[in-house]
């Protein structure tokens, strides 16, 4: 079984990445042959600060191995270091639908709010369907918000498949059972985001413990008094959620567990159990990121790695679109 997962550069970390995301890699990488790639070629789609993005690079990348990712057994690599990606995303855009493109919610809330909006934003799940089609993933362990480029993916590994004959994977997401959509603790209808979420409302794993401990405090909840999980009680469902996963059980078991308590109790218990739960990370990640040059090497091995891996399926799309190969 091959995984494969993507992961941008930009933007603090938080919360919803960690358990959306990172929490999922390192459980799948025991499923078989797991990839998981630093997006940077992604983040360039909006506005960004070059020396920014080499900083980040180079963070995020400590922050998976702290977060459980072992080089040894799972690659762990940055896109640009494989030319692959950028050739097959010129390659697939041949079989993507503008139409399609134009309907993908993420363009459209990140292209609403900017005044230049780059191409590359708009075809920016070209570039992830490529990512997927490349290792002839089976499984993508990602959150909610992702759902919709998947489908995409698969669509365009259909169209691919039926016009040139059968090259990819039709790829399946993973989504966790809890947690595939963390909202901001201040604005609880919308995800939890460093680019579109509130400062307060983003819990970011960086964040110092009493940071966190506080921006739990003033989470917004709803209405009420009752600890449950209800449509019209949003708030309170993602501090259900968020407990749960951090202290490893369900959210009926807390809603059981809290019954007759109130709303402070939960915000103080599930302070303390997200600082409780990302510490550890935390700490291993100030560790690694001090060494940069065993982190590049580190990422050489996974360049290598991902380049030998995804070159057959490249050379396939080419040879099968028609185009005569370098004599
Ligand atoms: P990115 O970098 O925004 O997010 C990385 C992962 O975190 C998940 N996530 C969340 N999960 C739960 N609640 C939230 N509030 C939340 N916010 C983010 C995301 O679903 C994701 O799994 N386009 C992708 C990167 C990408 C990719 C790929 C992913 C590029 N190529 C190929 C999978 C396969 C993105 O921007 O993720």
């Amino acid at each position: 079984m091959r995984i494969f997962s993507g992961i941008q550069p930009t933007g603090d970390k938080h919360l919803g990445n960690y358990i959306g995301g990172f929490r999922q890699y390192a459980k799948t990488q025991e499923l078989g042959e797991a990839f998981f790639c630093i997006v940077d070629l992604h983040s360039i789609t909006v506005e960004h600060d070059p020396r920014d993005l080499y900083e980040r690079t180079l963070d995020l990348y400590a922050m998976l191995l702290a977060a459980g990712l072992d080089p040894n057994r799972s690659t762990v690599f940055v896109q640009s270091h494989v030319t692959a990606h950028a050739e097959a995303s010129w390659l697939l855009s041949a079989v993507t639908s503008f139409g399609q493109l134009g309907r993908m919610t993420q363009f459209k809330e990140k292209g609403d709010v900017r005044e230049f909006v780059s191409a590359g934003l708009f075809t920016y799940p070209v570039l992830m369907a490529g990512d997927i089609l490349l290792y002839r993933t089976d499984r993508v362990p990602i959150g909610d918000d992702q759902r919709q480029h998947l489908e995409l993916a698969r669509d365009v590994a259909e169209r691919f498949n039926s016009r040139f004959g059968e090259t990819f994977v039709v790829p399946e997401g993973i989504y966790p059972e809890v947690g595939a959509r963390i909202m901001d603790l201040q604005e609880t209808t919308r995800k939890m985001s460093t680019t579109g979420g509130t400062e307060q409302g983003t819990v970011k794993l960086l964040d110092e413990p009493d940071v966190i401990r506080k921006k739990f405090r003033l989470a917004v909840t709803d209405s009420g008094r009752e600890i449950r999980r209800a449509a019209d009680k949003p708030g309170v469902s993602n501090l259900v959620d968020i407990l749960a996963v951090a202290t490893d059980c369900t959210p009926a078991e807390v809603e059981t567990a809290y019954e007759g308590k109130g709303y402070g109790d939960l915000k103080t218990d599930v302070g303390d159990a997200v600082v409780a739960f990302v510490t550890p990370v935390r700490e291993r990640y100030l560790e690694l990121r001090g060494d940069e040059p065993e982190l590049r090497r580190l990422l050489a091995g996974g360049a290598e790695k991902a380049e030998t891996e995804a070159a057959p399926t490249l050379a396939a799309m080419y040879e099968r679109m028609g185009f005569v190969a370098r004599g």
